[in-house]
């Protein structure tokens, strides 16, 4: 996946003043932090930049994904407005207008002031007049006591910055305010499954439905060492490369999440949760099915299933029984 022409623009316009070597820390800083725990906050104008270079990119992937997804677990679905919650520089909202094709309106809420300018600068270079009208909110969503009512919510990467104390109102107030759908999404490590873990299952109180990536609504069976994560490629940028020293033309971002929906969803019957082994003839797959955990072997005799495990992948559906 490509970042779309007009952001690539954008960022090569806002990153083209630091140092180099000044970007080059920021952002080796940056990708410790979210290779280890959860993320401090990002204050600083280089770690802005950083978030740019570094961050940006892969969480786009991730939320172009998970928006993806939405759209295929809901069948008819016509997203018309978003609200994105913790929004930096509005990474959500590009994805989302990346796949939803009757998006209006936008609205942006974001604590840190100038992500918001930022933000509101590259939106400007959007083909798309919902991005560059995008309603852009400067406060702290644990302070907002009702968010505004929008057909999908997106929460994204901003999980691990809410104390675990207000996760439970944040949820709500979120699960309210989507007229159709909420996604959350964080980091594909234990800690940030664990988030996405703790919200799947306030949402299934609240009475959601979860939409994906699970195939129930039931409790999750993974455990232990064990996390639900994916992964989403996204090609780098010369400028995206040279800040993270970086000589693959290519970025894997792992990350967790949970859509849960007020409608009818269209579950997947299993999801392929690990990189599936293609060997000659057959191909083993690891499913999470309706009935918990299970390793698959599926052989060339099988015909269709065959065909399918071939060119399933990490995160695809599984539609046969299993
Ligand atoms: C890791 S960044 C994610 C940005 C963007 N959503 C993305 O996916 O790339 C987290 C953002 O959430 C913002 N944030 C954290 N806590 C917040 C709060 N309580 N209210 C509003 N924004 C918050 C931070 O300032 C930061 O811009």
């Amino acid at each position: 996946m490509q970042l779309p022409l007009e952001l690539r623009q954008a960022l090569e316009e806002e990153t083209s003043n630091p140092r180099l070597r000044v970007l080059q820390a920021a952002s080796e800083s940056l990708s410790r932090q979210y290779r280890d725990k959860r993320p401090a906050r990002v204050p600083s104008e280089s770690g802005r930049i950083a978030y740019l270079t570094a961050r940006l990119p892969a969480t786009y992937a991730a939320a172009h994904r998970v928006s993806s997804e939405l759209v295929a677990r809901i069948p008819g679905v016509e997203i018309e407005s978003v609200l994105d919650l913790g929004a930096g520089p509005g990474t959500a909202m590009w994805a989302a207008a990346a796949v939803f094709p009757a998006l209006e309106t936008i609205t942006l809420v974001e604590r840190d002031p100038d992500f918001v300018e930022l933000g509101k600068r590259l939106a400007g270079h959007s083909f798309q007049a919902a991005m560059r009208e995008g309603r852009w909110s400067n406060a702290d969503i644990s302070l907002i006591d009702e968010y505004p009512p929008h057909d999908a919510v997106f929460l994204s990467y901003v999980v691990g910055e809410i104390p675990r104390a207000s996760l439970e109102r944040i949820i709500g107030k979120a699960w309210s305010a989507a007229k159709i759908a909420i996604a959350i999404i964080e980091p594909g490590t234990p800690a940030g499954f664990s988030r996405i873990l703790a919200a799947r299952q306030e949402l299934i109180r609240l009475g959601a439905a979860i939409a994906a990536p699970c195939p129930h609504d039931s409790t999750c069976p993974m455990s232990g060492t064990d996390w639900c994560h994916f992964s989403a490629r996204v090609e780098r940028t010369s400028l995206h490369r040279r800040a993270k020293s970086a000589t693959l033309p290519y970025e894997d971002e792992k990350y967790s999440y949970v859509i849960a929906a007020r409608c009818y969803v269209d579950r997947a019957r299993a999801r392929v949760i690990r990189h599936p082994t293609k060997l000659k003839g057959h191909v083993r797959l690891d499913l999470c099915g309706i009935t918990g955990l299970l390793k698959k072997t599926v052989a060339r005799k099988t015909k269709e299933e065959y065909r399918t495990a071939r060119k399933a992948d990490w995160g695809s559906v599984w539609p046969f029984d299993e």
